[in-house]
């Protein structure tokens, strides 16, 4: 482990001259995108943050009060356990790659800019919301997550700099230079290039999209590309925080709509200045129906070939199969052919995304079941729904069709009748948008969001996350 470093890591960085030299390289190049692009303000601000300094699971992070410029991205990889293995596909029980295989050399440098990339749009995305925090403590896991994501981004440029040479340099300089919702050099995936502009899209996204990227990186840890598997169990570790934001970030709002719903006399959560839980449907409504599509198409060649090769397997490979071939098997798949839902059998291998996709929705749908829990427990009368994964679909095979929450077909007509009802409209938008207002006072928090129920490393809720540089 070496920290004194310009760069901290833990893969003997000081051995590779030529790799320190290009990656030192694109180092201020990453500043200056994390000043352009990175939280609008607040960069000479001391942000109580957890920095990774080490890959031991029970001491990895040290929590100390930061600017968000000195931070130090660093690049960790989980140690190697013995000689491992690839565990799948046509190589199974060869040893792990060390180096790319020329074949595989572009698909794994295509599987790596599309994960590198999502990591800088997230930030970017969320640029502007430290000026509207409902708490200091908010304000400082919106910038926890964001200082992550750009060590994210140093893992994946790290892996492009160590082992595709020119190709690799040009493509972290690339993953500098495009922009989340830019018309010209948008992000490589949609999702990453919609708004996020208000605390409930916050939350929302770190709920559904972060936890998109938990199942992408579990699977490419199981990836036969040891440095891969490697790098991705690492983020793993910092990925679990996002999702914690997210998921008890959501259950906060719906705590409190159930309170304002109680407090005002018709029931009305908006009429007590907060959010309703009619309204936060529909963000979810929104925010799932987004997420689902980066899992690819529902039958997919790339996702059997990135199997069959031994770069992707799946959640959990080696842990939770005992065969892992994934042939003369069959998914059973809901189709939409002849304006009919069907059920087709697929081989296994080409429905991997598909099987993916049904461990998300299981996470997901587990969430939505402790949110209704704090629903119940407060004894109001309402119940969140997750929609079905058909809903409001652009990519894939569902998407030349429409669907309603529950996935039965409906014509497009009767979709348009039911848009304002299932998806957030413009009024809503600049609702939600009116209440967030920026509340920076330690220990204070806005009205339409409960307060955590517990503060980080320790300290309460109260504690001072943010010292301002006045
Ligand atoms: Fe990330
Ligand atoms: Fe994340």
């Amino acid at each position: 482990m070496s920290l004194t470093d310009s760069i901290p890591n833990n893969v003997d960085l000081g051995s590779d001259r030529k790799l320190l030299r290009a990656l030192e390289k694109w180092q201020p190049d990453f500043l200056n995108w994390w000043k352009e692009m990175g939280p609008d303000g607040f960069q000479e601000d001391k942000i109580y943050l957890r920095t990774a300094i080490d890959v031991d699971p029970k001491g990895w992070a040290t929590y100390d009060y930061v600017k968000m410029p000195d931070y130090r991205w660093g690049i960790f990889l989980t140690p190697r356990e013995g000689e491992r293995q690839i565990n799948f596909g046509e190589e199974q029980g060869k040893k792990a790659w060390e180096e790319v295989p020329g074949e595989l050399r572009g698909i794994l440098r295509r599987i790596i800019v599309t994960q590198a990339d999502t990591e800088p749009a997230s930030v970017e995305q969320q640029r502007q919301l430290g000026k509207t925090a409902p708490s200091l403590y908010d304000l400082r896991s919106l910038f926890q997550v964001n200082v992550e994501e750009g060590r994210h981004l140093w893992a994946m440029v790290h892996l492009l700099h160590q082992y595709f040479g020119k190709d690799g340099r040009e493509e972290a300089e690339a993953l500098l230079e495009r922009r989340s919702g830019d018309a010209d050099k948008p992000r490589i995936l949609q999702t990453f290039n919609e708004k996020t502009d208000d605390w409930l899209s916050f939350f929302c996204f770190t709920m559904f999209t972060d936890r998109d990227g938990k199942f992408q990186l579990a699977a490419l840890s199981e990836s036969g590309f040891d440095p891969l598997a490697r790098a991705t169990q690492f983020m793993l570790t910092e990925e679990s925080f996002h999702l914690f934001t997210g998921e008890t970030g959501v259950e906060r709002v719906v705590q409190r709509a159930c309170e304002l719903t109680k407090q005002d006399p018709n029931g009305d959560a908006r009429a007590q200045g907060g959010i309703d839980l009619p309204t936060i449907q529909k963000w979810i409504n929104f925010w799932f129906s987004s997420a689902v599509e980066l899992f690819g198409g529902e039958i997919s060649s790339n996702a059997a070939d990135y199997f069959a090769t031994g770069l992707k397997g799946r959640y959990r490979e080696a842990a939770k199969y005992d065969e892992h071939q994934a042939l003369g098997n069959v998914y059973d798949m809901t189709v939409f052919e002849d304006g009919k839902l069907n059920q087709r059998e697929v081989p296994l291998r080409n429905a991997l995304n598909e099987l993916l996709r049904d461990e998300y929705v299981a996470d997901c749908t587990r969430a939505v079941r402790l949110w209704n829990h704090t629903i119940k427990k407060q004894g109001v009368d309402f119940e969140l729904k997750l929609p079905n994964r058909r809903f409001n679909r652009s990519m894939g095979i569902y998407s030349g069709a429409t669907f309603d929450l529950e996935g039965r077909p409906i014509s497009v007509e009767e979709f348009e009748a039911h848009r304002a009802e299932w998806l957030p409209t413009l009024e809503d938008r600049a609702y939600v948008r009116s209440l967030m207002v920026p509340v920076y006072e330690p220990g204070q928090i806005a009205n339409w969001i409960s307060p955590p129920k517990k503060g980080v490393n320790g300290q309460p809720f109260e504690f001072e996350y943010v010292q301002f540089n006045q």
